[in-house]
């Protein structure tokens, strides 16, 4: 008995196993080409940590050096020699030190005396005004008698003393910034606040 054309059809589902089988099978990733990436990888994280590493230990570098070698700030001495009294003219206020050391030496009826060059309003430097005999402060207009006594302007006290004396080394005049006397407190009766011209 022959077979007939129904029977030898295969079944559609077998095709289908069939036609999966056929595909060609993807082909495995090599084992190297893992090994590679993950090794790019790593040396990628080990640079990112080496140059925050270095960055931590620079900070730390320069904090250790700032602790070791500070800033040192140069102000000029408080204590120091304006020449010997013959220098300073009567009735004359000389501003040769008053940049480089703020302050006025006055000779005045008979004193010798050193004013701080610092207004007592609010700090500014004064100017002296050799024309209209008085110290002006350029801030707020504050304004000075020859002797420091305050007469105009919104500043409550006169100018500030430095004390004064001879050096008795050499004769000269030695000014001393870190010791003050104030009008206010009686204090230009000290005999260290001037020197009899
Ligand atoms: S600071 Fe001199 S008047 Fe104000």
């Amino acid at each position: 008995m022959t077979e007939t054309p129904e029977e030898t059809k295969p079944e559609p589902a077998a095709q289908a196993s069939e036609a999966k089988s056929a595909q060609p099978a993807k082909p495995a990733k090599p084992a190297a080409a893992d090994a590679e990436v993950s090794r790019r990888g790593f040396f990628s994280w080990a640079a990112v940590a080496w140059v925050g590493f270095t960055a931590a230990a620079g900070g730390c570098l320069t904090a250790w050096g700032r602790f070791m070698f500070p800033n040192v700030l140069y102000e000029p001495p408080t204590s120091f020699k304006v020449g010997p009294p013959s220098d300073f003219a009567p009735d004359a206020v000389d501003e040769r030190f008053v940049e480089s050391n703020g302050v006025f030496i006055v000779n005045d009826q008979g004193q010798l005396y050193a004013l701080i060059a610092i207004c007592t309003h609010l700090g500014c430097p004064p100017n002296w005004l050799e024309a209209q005999n008085k110290f002006k402060c350029p801030c707020h207009g504050s304004g000075y008698y020859r002797n420091g006594i305050n007469f105009e302007g919104p500043t409550p006290r006169p100018l500030e003393r430095a004390a004064i004396s001879i050096d008795p080394d050499d004769g000269q005049v030695l000014v001393d910034k870190a010791q003050k006397f104030l009008w206010e407190r009686g204090q230009w009766d000290d005999p260290s606040s001037f020197l009899t011209a």
